[in-house]
């Protein structure tokens, strides 16, 4: 029986998490959830699920979780709050699997302070990859945790490196698939509204994520992390369009050969195989039926229309901190954008500005990412501010 701990449980990976640890009780123990500020939601989980601990990170909510947990006669389950919570939370040695599913750079400590414990971890959260990259890498290999990256395309890569050699690996291709996001056919984004923008056409996800889809600044953080997780640079990752979202990614070898995962889109099934690993757990998503499929198809991403996925191969060539202040522009402006503070289009002008504007040196250590994402978070608003 294995602890599990869901970093982000309010939220579509976490829920996601959620259900497929319902088929397996036996080998699983929801053992903590956390969420942000959702308390009523969180304790509806607890009330499903029975966790040891219950964690609102706000911590202003902490009496408020309480409260709704009481409502549910749920007065055993302990009351977590706060940052610091999640950070120790992480490393608790009864915990033995943390699921990161956070959205956003605060899913960065945890993250860390689960790698730094030797745990193993489901990440979902991209974005500490991105911010923390060589640090992360250095603390996951340092202290022997387990990093199965759960975001399909990275899972899919995982899956297709299995069997590679040292060798193979450097001269190897990885290929990421992209939906194309719901603005494939829309020439004109000057209109845009939050609502357009978080109507995936293939996965249902929160609405940060959403958003970094319609813009390719999704792709584009995926490729930064895909850099990191695997050790591949810039140069011999190639992003494609695949608007069936079939086949999830692909690595092309030296001989020509091309491994791809293919499955229906369901975060259910990498989840499931981050789980389960090295084994294969029973899978819930609907099976594929090629002959009902019909077709697949793919092309270029349109670098002119959705200019962010560019930014990301340039901030990861850049080195420094280039990642962390496009990350933390892109947070900032979505959020901008789903308030309708800005528009669509001003999302990409504002990670430009931050990037031509905003040069820090390379971080050494947790607490330099921390600094380097709280600065470029000030100056971006300064900039949408003027
Ligand atoms: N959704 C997908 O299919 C998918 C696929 C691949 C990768 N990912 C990655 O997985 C992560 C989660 O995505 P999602 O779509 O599941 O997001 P989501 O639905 O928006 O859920 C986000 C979760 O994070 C919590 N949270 C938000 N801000 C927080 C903060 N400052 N401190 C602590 N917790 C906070 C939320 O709590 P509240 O509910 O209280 O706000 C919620 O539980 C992202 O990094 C995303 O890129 C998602």
């Amino acid at each position: 029986m294995q602890n599990i701990a869901i970093f982000g449980a309010t939220g579509s990976i976490g829920g996601s998490t959620l259900d497929v640890l319902s088929h397996y009780a036996d080998c699983y123990r929801v053992f903590a959830l956390t969420a942000n500020s959702r308390v009523e939601e969180l304790a509806d989980l607890c009330a499903k699920h029975h966790p040891k601990i219950a964690l609102v990170a706000d911590a202003s909510q902490k009496d408020a979780l309480a409260q709704a947990l009481a409502q549910r006669s749920l007065t055993d389950i302990e009351v977590w709050a706060g940052e610091a919570d999640l950070v120790k939370l992480a490393a608790l040695p009864e915990v033995d699997v943390a699921v990161l599913a956070i959205v956003g750079a605060a899913g960065l400590a945890p993250t860390f302070s689960a790698a730094a414990a030797g745990k193993r971890l489901l990440l979902a959260n991209k974005e500490s990859v991105v911010c923390g990259g060589a640090l992360l890498m250095q603390s996951v290999r340092e202290h022997q945790a387990e990093l199965l990256p759960v975001d399909s395309e990275h899972n899919a890569i995982f899956q297709c490196l299995a069997s590679a050699s040292d060798r193979d690996r450097t001269k190897a291709r990885l290929i990421l698939t992209a939906s194309g996001g719901p603005f494939r056919k829309r020439m004109d984004l000057s209109d845009v509204t939050p609502e357009d923008a978080v109507a995936h056409p293939t996965w249902n996800m929160g609405r940060k994520i959403s958003v970094d889809s319609a813009t390719l600044m999704n792709k584009g953080l995926e490729v930064i992390e895909a850099s990191w997780l695997f050790g591949f640079p810039p140069d011999r990752i190639d992003v494609v369009i695949h608007p069936q979202s079939l086949i999830h990614s692909m690595v092309q070898y030296e001989d020509g050969c091309i491994l791809a995962q293919l499955g229906a889109p369901d975060m259910r099934t990498p989840i499931a195989y981050s789980l389960g690993w090295p084994e294969r757990l029973d899978g819930f998503a609907k099976r594929v039926d090629f002959a009902a499929l019909g077709s697949v198809t793919f092309e270029a991403p349109d670098i002119a229309r959705f200019p962010q996925l560019s930014y990301a191969y340039e901030a990861l060539r850049a080195g420094g901190a280039a990642s962390i202040v496009l990350n933390a522009a892109n947070e900032i402006a979505v959020d901008a954008f789903l308030n309708r503070r800005i528009k669509f289009l001003d999302i990409a002008k504002t990670c430009r500005t931050m990037m031509d504007s905003l040069i820090l040196p390379a971080p050494t250590c947790l607490e330099e990412v921390l600094e380097a994402d709280r600065l470029a978070r000030v100056k971006t608003r300064e900039v949408l501010a003027r």
